[in-house]
């Protein structure tokens, strides 16, 4: 049976879609190297462990498998790290993004799934964010990602790729069955922080500004539950193989919640306490990223069903729970 090749398959987003592919009945197999993923989070399908800049191991693991689509998570994801050390987001993302998309091209794999951002749109912030508003990235990171659109969209009318790059807005939320989560060390996400905050293992939150020009002050963002997000990789999987037309989606629930609504939520789910601290702005965050994702609703028919941020913080919590023996260092 032909297999899908999940990269970074071992991070939070790809174990999340390895266990709904394999639900959905796909066969997969992972590829992540584990710089930030881990080994018990590759469950479902079969595991190899490497880069996918190493030419060779795609090209064994090309021939020794019938791999029919791609779907690529695999990818340095912090932005302030990606500020501080552009090179290295460079040589991963794209060098490592070029790597994987010369092999599918020299073993005739054309179907690839893409985990783009929102991080590649620009002001107006005030709007609801379409496909079409203007991409005016920032960091490196949002760079390298919309870099690897272009290149996709260039082999693309080359007739040699079909593509959809994905643009989640802020995921969140852990599996229901809490099988997997999220385990990002350091932890740059706003909701893991403050469930680590609520269950003692952080001092307190750093609330990076109150003075944006939102209702409250603090900056608003758009959270969609990692399922959802998973589910929208079948889709697009699904609208690919029926000859589907190529291009980019909005992953997003289209509300956005401030970081004082997240706290609030978060102290409600808990029932804990949970400090926070202010801290100055962080160099590069929008007071406002919400998306509109009527295209992928519409095109690919995604429907979220976890959209509810109490649904989203209480499967996280959860999750963070039982993270026992997970211990974060920053
Ligand atoms: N988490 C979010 O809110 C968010 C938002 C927008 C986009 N994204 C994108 O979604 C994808 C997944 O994000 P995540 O939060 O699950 O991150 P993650 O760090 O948990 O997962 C990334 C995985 O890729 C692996 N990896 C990295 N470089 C690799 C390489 N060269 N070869 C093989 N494996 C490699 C890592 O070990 C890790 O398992 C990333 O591409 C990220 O940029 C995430």
């Amino acid at each position: 049976m032909a297999q899908i090749l999940v990269t970074g398959g071992a991070g939070y987003i790809g174990s999340h879609t390895a266990k709904r592919l394999a639900s959905a009945g796909f066969e997969t197999v992972v590829l992540d190297n584990l710089s930030t993923g881990h080994r018990d989070f590759a469950r479902w399908g079969a595991f190899v462990q490497g880069d996918i800049a190493d030419g060779e191991l795609l090209d064994r693991l090309f021939t020794s498998r019938t791999i029919d689509a791609v779907v690529h998570f695999a990818a340095a994801s912090q932005v302030g790290e990606s500020v501080r050390e552009p090179l290295r987001y460079y040589r991963n993302n794209v060098a490592g993004t070029v790597s994987l998309l010369s092999a599918m091209r020299r073993h005739g794999v054309e179907t690839l799934v893409f985990s783009s951002t929102c991080a590649v749109y620009g002001p107006p912030f005030d709007v609801l964010l379409t496909e079409d508003h203007p991409s005016a990235p920032i960091s490196p990171y949002a760079k390298s990602k919309r870099m690897m659109e272009d290149v996709m969209e260039d082999m693309g009318r080359a007739g040699c790729l079909r593509h959809v790059a994905l643009r989640y807005f802020n995921a969140a939320g852990a599996d229901p069955e809490a099988e997997v989560g999220e385990r990002h060390n350091p932890e740059t996400h706003l909701i893991p922080l403050v469930l680590q905050a609520a269950l003692g293992q952080r001092e307190a939150l750093s609330i990076f500004g109150d003075d944006y020009d939102t209702p409250d002050g603090t900056a608003i963002r758009d959270y969609i539950h990692v399922q959802d997000l998973a589910d929208a990789h079948i889709l697009a999987l699904r609208h690919l193989q029926k000859g589907g037309a190529p291009g980019a989606f909005n992953l997003g629930n289209g509300q956005g919640h401030s970081v004082r609504q997240i706290i609030d939520a978060a102290r409600e789910v808990t029932g804990r306490d949970i400090p926070t601290r202010m801290a100055p702005r962080r160099e590069g965050d929008s007071p406002r990223l919400v998306g509109d994702a009527s295209k992928a609703r519409r095109v690919l028919g995604w429907n979220p069903q976890l959209a509810d941020i109490r649904r989203i913080i209480e499967t996280a919590w959860a999750w963070h729970k039982n993270e026992t023996s997970f211990t974060p260092t920053r």
